[in-house]
């Protein structure tokens, strides 16, 4: 029979009453401490640390009045409040409809909006879903797109496996490999995306070693990069899927296209996705969200998963949450078929390559004359790398301390590095966000950005 107190042997009280406050020789001799006892902790938990956010975080609440370069969020001005209200009411409304969305839905998601999401992505890829082997049945719903790259290492990760990455990159999914185990190993990257030279170098080199089999997948985000702002090129796309093809031995090594950022395009024609080469539906899972071209409050994403990967997802799904939150679900398919969406991104595009034009503007004033300063110029996303050439950029130099003087906050790009133990990451850029800051904070954090810079190269 199930019961929620558990009754100990020795003396038939319930456990649940914990240590009693008189002594009770009924209870082990076990001493006034056991309290502080360590719990067993698992050892995924020992793995995983503070996230890198939290130092973000702590320092501006620390110091009101910075202006934060910081901050992975988005524009608050343009958040579509009225759409999504309207969205609301629209599934609410009609009590059918309203008790539905409101009732549990399945594990892998809506299916309108599923099959909306497939039509989306087969929409900027110019094809349709055969030629991407594909059906709605192929899409995952997820609570972002962070859930879902968790759930994928749940799915294909153990200890000792080797997860290859751009080198920077996307420092949250980091700490998801470490809490697995996993190895990182970092590919250089230039303006046109990870470097494929030295990909295939490295793949070469786990092989001479017999370490190949322990390659899992690639990571990569490569439309606008976090943290560089790079876009890796068109014809390194289907260069990429090759690789993989070529060194997928005994078994796959699954490419994972994060395209987080791809709606958010400032210059320039949208470029087909590594996974409409993948005509099989085999060896890309790609992953999208509606956090940043839309509202990271919906925290709605979705992924195109090839079959024999979905199943396992979905059991590990279940696990988690047996589906994310279906209200959610309906509010996003409203807004798509409304028009909302679309809208949209159209208002953020403006609003966003304002603000990029006008940071970009801003560095040309500020550090235009330095020679060895320079910093990547992004076609969309959110964000700018600022590269200070001899000038140590870390959490605990000189120059961070400066600009928190100074009063602006910047990512050190060491956080988006993984390196073998005992070993410095690169740590002279810094990650420059134009998503959360005014116009006017843009303007007046580079201005403390160059001011701390000038400090630092007196010294
Ligand atoms: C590259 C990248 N991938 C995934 C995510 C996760 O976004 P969400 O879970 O809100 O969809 C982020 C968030 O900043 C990101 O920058």
């Amino acid at each position: 029979m199930h019961s929620d107190v558990t009754v100990s042997p020795r003396s038939n009280r319930p456990s649940s009453t914990s240590i009693p406050e008189q002594p009770d020789d009924s209870y082990p001799a076990v001493g006034a401490s056991i309290h502080r006892l360590p719990p067993g902790r698992s050892r995924k938990s020992l793995r995983t640390t503070d996230s890198p956010i939290n130092y973000f975080i702590q320092t501006a609440l620390a110091n009101p009045g910075l202006i934060s370069l910081a901050a992975g969020l988005v524009d608050e001005e343009s958040l579509p409040c009225q759409a999504v209200a309207a969205a609301c009411v629209a599934v609410l409304r009609d009590k059918e409809r309203g008790q539905t969305a409101l009732q549990y839905g399945s594990t892998q998601g809506l299916p309108r909006l599923r099959q909306l999401v497939l039509d989306l992505i087969c929409q900027a890829d110019g094809c349709n879903p055969q030629q991407l082997g594909c059906s709605a049945d192929d899409v995952v719903i997820t609570t972002g797109s962070q859930q879902l790259l968790y759930l994928l290492a749940e799915v294909l990760l153990d200890p000792g496996d080797i997860v290859i990455t751009e080198a920077p990159s996307y420092f949250v999914f980091h700490s998801v490999l470490q809490s697995h185990g996993v190895e990182v190993v970092g590919i250089p990257m230039d303006a046109e995306g990870m470097n494929l030279e030295a990909l295939s170098e490295s793949l070469q080199r786990l092989e001479r070693h017999g370490q190949l089999e322990r390659v899992k997948l690639i990571y990569t985000v490569d439309y606008f990069q976090n943290p560089t702002g790079w876009t890796l090129s068109e014809k390194r796309r289907p260069r990429l899927l090759e690789l993989v093809q070529r060194f997928s031995r005994r078994q796959r090594i699954l490419i994972v296209e994060d395209a987080a950022y791809r709606e958010l395009r400032y210059d320039g024609n949208d470029l087909r996705s590594i996974k409409s080469w993948d005509q099989t539906n085999s060896w890309v899972v790609y992953a999208g969200t509606f956090s940043k071209p839309c509202a990271p409050g919906l925290k709605t994403g979705f992924a195109l998963v090839p079959p024999d990967i979905r199943e396992p997802l979905l059991h590990v799904k279940g696990n988690h949450d047996f589906g994310s939150a279906h209200l959610m679900q309906h509010v996003v398919a409203e807004l798509i078929t409304a028009g909302a969406y679309a809208h949209q991104i159209q208002t953020l595009r403006g609003v966003y390559q304002h603000k990029r034009d006008l940071l970009l503007a801003e560095l040309e004033r500020a550090f235009g004359e330095y020679p060895n300063v320079w910093w990547s110029r992004p076609a969309g996303g959110l964000y700018v790398w600022l590269t200070l050439e001899g000038v140590d950029t870390g959490p605990q130099g000189t120059f961070a301390a400066a600009a928190l003087a100074e009063g602006v906050l910047y990512v050190p790009g060491e956080f988006a590095y993984v390196v073998p133990q005992g070993h410095r990451p690169p740590h002279h850029s810094c990650r420059l966000s134009f998503g959360l800051a005014r116009p006017e904070q843009l303007r007046q954090g580079v201005q403390r950005l160059h001011r701390a810079f000038q400090r630092t190269i007196s010294r």
